[in-house]
């Protein structure tokens, strides 16, 4: 896959640098987009959270995606790169006065409420303001999804959402206020998921649930997560679209004029990306070899954070391979990319990418060490 990156460019910027494909995220697009089509009730949100690079932004909301919020920076975030102000949520379990109101200044689409103390709060704000906010219910459906526990959020146990059986008091008081529209249902299961029975067992709790309520709300939002193969990116560039939105399509049962809301993220930016960096030094330890590069957790944190695992490649060397423990810069023991990886041969100044990492990458860097932050760019650039 080296033939992928235009290395000889690479010394123009300085390392490390998140690089995307437009290729590999226009293909994206357009795989959701070509199967969204045959569904004109679907409608697919960004999670922006996933990365809010103005330049990936830009290119997908040029591709008429909504945008999936989690706080003010974000809605802003959004409208700056020309999401439609309709097609915005905006979620969050501790959404502050300032976001909701700049929430409810814009007119965003929907509210994802997550607990009737927020209920109270927005209903009261958008009252101030003599408007309307318009809200769905992020509900806990206690599901359990099989990846991280760090990244499930639809248990019981979970900090989000609504708990299924406080529903129909909390609908009852959202219907009897003044400056609330309560317009659909939202739920979140996590994220990183690949088992499509996991999406499906959620698709059961919604028809559970709306079998129970005895009010169909115009809106059904399922949250994101679905994953991406981190393991082998160039097999699988483009994740399994077709099986999530045929579960979705085959399991839920919406009622008459009922739209569908997803907010993808992972799976839309994920593979596009590399985090690039340059070997600093090839240490020789007692018993393994240290290829340590310029790039650490402060730049990519999902190792350090998840033991998540980022396929490596050695852009620059078709030595015969080697294994090495690759690590960052950083003063903590956490600080390594991944153990005992078979590389072609090291040496001081080879280029090294650190695949599906345009989610979750370049958005959750840091300062840390008082380190740059790492730039982000398009492959058009070079
Ligand atoms: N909707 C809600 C309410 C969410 O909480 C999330 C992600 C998404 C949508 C988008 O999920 P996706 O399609 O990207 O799976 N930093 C972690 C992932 C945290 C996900 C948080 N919520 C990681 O690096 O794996």
């Amino acid at each position: 896959m080296k033939g992928f990156f235009p290395i000889n460019k690479f010394k123009e910027v300085t390392t490390p640098f998140y690089y995307y494909d437009t290729s590999i995220l226009q293909k994206t697009i357009d795989t959701i987009k070509g199967i969204v089509a045959k569904h004109p009730n679907y409608h697919v949100h960004y999670a922006i959270k996933a990365n809010a690079n103005s330049k990936v932004l830009a290119y997908i909301s040029k591709a008429g995606l909504g945008a999936d919020c989690v706080s003010g920076g974000e809605i802003q975030a959004a409208l700056n790169a020309g999401f439609p102000v309709d097609k915005i949520v905006f979620a969050g379990v501790g959404k502050s006065d300032e976001e909701i109101k700049l929430g409810l200044e814009h007119g965003i689409f929907c509210f994802n409420v997550e607990s009737e103390e927020e209920l109270e709060v927005i209903n009261q704000l958008a009252k101030e303001k003599d408007v309307i906010a318009h809200i769905a219910f992020r509900i806990n459906p206690n599901v359990r999804a099989h990846t991280h526990a760090n990244i499930t959020t639809g248990l019981s146990e979970n900090k989000f959402g609504i708990n299924m059986e406080d529903m129909e008091r909390i609908i009852a008081r959202a219907l009897a206020m003044g400056n609330i529209a309560l317009e659909g249902l939202h739920f979140h299961i996590g994220s990183q998921i690949l088992i499509m029975d996991d999406f499906a067992a959620l698709c059961n709790r919604i028809n559970e649930l709306q079998d129970k309520l005895n009010i169909t709300l115009k809106h059904i939002n399922v949250g994101g997560g679905l994953g991406i193969d981190y393991d082998n990116p160039n097999e699988h560039l483009i994740p399994d679209f077709e099986s999530y939105f045929e579960t979705f399509h085959s399991h839920l049962k919406l009622r008459e004029g009922q739209t569908l809301h997803f907010e993808l993220g992972r799976s839309i930016v994920g593979q596009c990306g590399s985090l690039i960096s340059k070997v600093l030094y090839v240490k020789q330890g007692s018993s393994k070899k240290f290829a340590i590069l310029d790039a650490g957790m402060t730049d990519l944190i999902r190792p350090a954070l998840y033991q998540a695992h980022h396929s490596i490649e050695n852009l620059t060397s078709d030595e015969a391979e080697e294994e090495y423990d690759v690590v960052g810069p950083i003063c903590e023991s956490s600080d390594v990319f991944d153990k005992a990886v078979t590389l072609n041969k090291v040496k001081r100044g080879d280029y090294f990418a650190l695949r599906s990492a345009g989610a979750y990458g370049e958005i959750m860097a840091s300062g840390y060490n008082c380190r740059p932050l790492p730039k982000g760019y398009l492959d058009t650039e070079f």
